[in-house]
């Protein structure tokens, strides 16, 4: 058997709405991305959000919007994909980095209030896998410190913990449309805020600090435009809103898939030695993006190449990135500087998990680790 890493489900309804995109005139941000941001805000139950070209792109304009830049420190994890890290330099300021939860991977807030210094101008959380961090605990850090909090929701569209979602917490919130999300459109992404004041900042950053968009500049009469500040050009087009209007009208339904399949992998995971994987605590909606199990680092890789071969693709989210070369070198880390996040990122291994798996493909990936991991 073969198995994908992940398959994504344009299908029908994305092809009618990608024709009708195509059939018509405007082809960059119009109506068809302001449908979307407006059916995304209201999904978050946020004020506005903003459709962008990556979680990248959102991450760095997120950073610009809230006034982050040279001199300013921002508090992360070291257990994230670069983008995280990367943004907060693309912004001038400096990522500082703190361990994380063992139990989910997520950043340890007592270490991020720890690391608080007089530079500190906002946190950086990533609700790793689709398990929130503790957002209450954290808004109550950042308003006794005055500190932003953007959070990289890239892999949580769907996640809720204590009842609140992604952006209702933190000022800013940042999401992915990246092949492998879960509602995707190649490359795509957006930011979601409550605070409605910001939205017309965010746009103008998104469009090289233009004061009209296309499509206010195409209706109506010509109108000279201005530039205001200096942005950059990050806006999500009408064929890319096209692809991600109906994925989103279907999130919990796709949702409820990847639940299901991940509470058998649970199942069938408990009692076999040598495997564990992270907890879903209490009050959380896990968004499920990832399903990754925690192996022991001494023969990971291996057990990665047996479930390759046996035709399981498989990947590793995420090697900690502060001894990547490029954060080893510019910061002088040791090995041992995050020893949690160094002991998951060598232990993980991700496996296939979407809402288009098979009942006979899970059955075959959950019997192949079992195999793999009895030996
Ligand atoms: C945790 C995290 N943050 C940020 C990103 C960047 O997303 P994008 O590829 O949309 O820029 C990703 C992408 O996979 C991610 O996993």
């Amino acid at each position: 058997m073969k198995i994908e890493f992940y398959r994504h489900n344009i299908g029908k309804a994305e092809k009618e709405k990608l024709l009708s995109a195509l059939d018509s005139i405007f082809l960059t941000t119009g109506e068809l991305t302001y449908e979307f941001e407006k059916n995304l805000a209201s999904y978050l139950g946020i004020a506005s959000t903003i459709g962008l070209m990556s979680c990248t792109a959102a991450l760095h304009l997120a950073l610009l919007a809230l006034n982050i830049g040279p001199g300013d420190e921002v508090i992360t994890t070291p257990l994230t994909f670069i983008a995280t890290a990367n943004t907060i330099l693309h912004a001038g300021a400096k990522p500082v980095f703190v361990d994380v939860e063992p139990t989910t991977g997520n950043l340890d807030v007592n270490l991020a209030e720890k690391a608080i210094t007089d530079k500190t101008k906002a946190i950086l959380p990533v609700h790793l896998y689709g398990h929130m961090c503790d957002m209450k605990a954290l808004r109550q850090i950042a308003d006794k410190y005055e500190l932003k909090i953007i959070e990289d929701a890239a892999h949580s569209l769907e996640s809720v913990r204590d009842g609140y979602r992604p952006g209702q917490l933190g000022d800013a919130a940042c999401f992915s449309f990246y092949a492998t999300k879960s509602i995707t459109c190649g490359e795509g992404g957006a930011i979601g805020i409550r605070d409605k004041n910001l939205d017309e900042l965010l746009r103008k950053l998104s469009l090289h600090g233009m004061s009209r968009s296309a499509a206010d500049r195409y209706h109506g009469r010509y109108q000279h435009w201005d530039m205001e500040l200096l942005g950059w050009k990050y806006n999500l087009s009408n064929v890319q809103a096209a692809l991600l209007i109906p994925q989103l009208a279907r999130v919990e339904e796709y949702l409820s898939r990847r639940e299901e399949i991940c509470q058998r992998y649970e199942k069938a995971f408990m009692d076999l030695p040598g495997v564990s994987y992270p907890k879903v605590l209490p009050n959380t909606k896990s968004a499920r993006h990832l399903f990754t199990i925690w192996v022991d680092p001494k023969v990971r890789d291996e057990k990665m190449f047996e479930l390759q071969s046996a035709g399981i693709n498989v990947a590793v989210n995420y090697r900690a990135i502060h001894l990547l070369k490029f954060y080893k070198e510019e910061y002088s880390f040791l090995p041992g500087s995050f020893p949690v996040a160094e002991r998951i990122g060598s232990s993980t291994i991700t496996l296939p998990l979407y809402s288009k798996l098979t009942d006979e493909e899970v059955n075959y990936i959950i019997e192949t680790v079992r195999k793999i991991f009895k030996k």
